[in-house]
């Protein structure tokens, strides 16, 4: 299939695996690039610009094929090297980066200089043209379905898209809430050229988390997210777990007067524990309203090859069909 962000990004399938921390490592960014999408290791979780230098080296030993980095900016004052790591992303021969956060135009000559094309995540209209603006490459919509950070808004997709359609001359991929062969036909037809996927990739056999993580996605319904931090405007939609309960329980409690301290048990790295050892209540983790599509773990090949096969079938049988009657 060929589109915008496929020309683009010099990929073979319209698919991107989002940036997602602690889950972003070489070996599912080389999967995803393998079997013909776009992965891409998440550039946060090295704690330095050097261990993300040699992450991409890993990867590059997996894969001959285009990968990029997530580099997310966080609203924090102690802020991550930045220029370290946009230097290990330049030096890494990177093509391809996913921004996310605040604005990232402060970066943009010096990737764009680098032959990087940059594609930032956006949750409005608004942020998706101010993007454009500033002469990002392309925009990566998240819905409110998103796992994650739908930003404060609350837009879902089946108005997101449409709108971004109308207003962005760049091209977007639509990102949260897609699945399979069918959210990759909606998001083409509501003006997307492409998807974006988190969840859906954590429950593939080469997503290098514990398996309980993979299990809890599978068994997950749609009803199983939670929304936290919206009294703090950093909402986050998380799988709901006792950790969870605990800190809605705080939220509803402290109502306005609630502070990033009170919550710190429950949100500050808990990630490693999660994903690494598996320790499923430790703290809230990010996850989309998808997990109720979500029912099996297969290998990130089969996974895209199913998808671009139930697209392909969808646009060739069944839409044909209703065009043709
Ligand atoms: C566990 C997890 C961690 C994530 N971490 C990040 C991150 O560090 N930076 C970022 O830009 N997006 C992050 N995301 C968002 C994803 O890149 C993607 O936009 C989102 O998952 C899309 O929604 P979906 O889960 O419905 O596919 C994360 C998502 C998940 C599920």
């Amino acid at each position: 299939m060929k589109t915008r962000i496929t020309e683009l990004f010099g990929i073979q399938h319209p698919i991107i695996q989002g940036g997602m921390h602690y889950v972003g490592f070489a070996e599912l960014a080389a999967a995803v690039s393998n079997a013909g999408g776009l992965g891409i290791i998440t550039g946060l979780t090295q704690r330095t610009p050097e261990l993300l230098a040699n992450e991409i080296k890993r990867c590059r030993a997996m894969t001959d094929k285009p990968f990029g980095v997530n580099l997310t900016f966080l609203p924090t004052v102690a802020s991550p090297d930045y220029p370290g790591y946009i230097r290990a992303i330049i030096d890494g021969g990177i093509k391809a980066v996913e921004t996310a956060g605040n604005n990232p135009q402060k970066w943009l000559p010096a990737l764009h200089e680098a032959g990087i094309k940059v594609i930032h995540k956006c949750t409005s209209v608004r942020h998706s043209l101010k993007a454009q603006s500033i002469g990002c490459d392309a925009v990566s919509v998240d819905g409110f379905e998103c796992g994650g950070h739908p930003g404060e808004d609350d837009v879902p997709n089946f108005i997101l898209l449409p709108r971004a359609a109308d207003e962005l001359k760049i091209p977007f991929v639509a990102s949260g809430g897609m699945a399979d062969g069918r959210s990759l036909v909606a998001a083409l037809a509501l003006g997307a050229e492409g998807m974006n996927m988190g969840t859906r990739f954590i429950a593939t056999q080469e997503a290098p988390v514990h398996d309980a993580v993979k299990q809890a996605i599978v068994a997950a319904s749609e009803l199983d997210t939670r929304l936290v931090m919206r009294p703090l405007r950093n909402t986050e939609r998380v799988l709901n777990n006792a950790a969870v309960e605990r800190l809605l329980a705080k939220e509803r409690e402290l109502g306005a007067q609630l502070k990033f301290e009170d919550i710190i048990d429950e949100v500050a790295g808990v990630y490693p524990k999660i994903m690494l050892e598996g320790a499923m209540d430790a703290g809230a983790w990010s996850c989309g309203m998808v997990a109720g599509l979500i029912h099996d773990v297969p290998t990130v090949k089969q996974l895209i090859d199913r998808i671009m096969a139930e697209a392909e079938a969808t646009i060739g049988q069944r839409l044909r069909g209703f065009a043709a009657g």
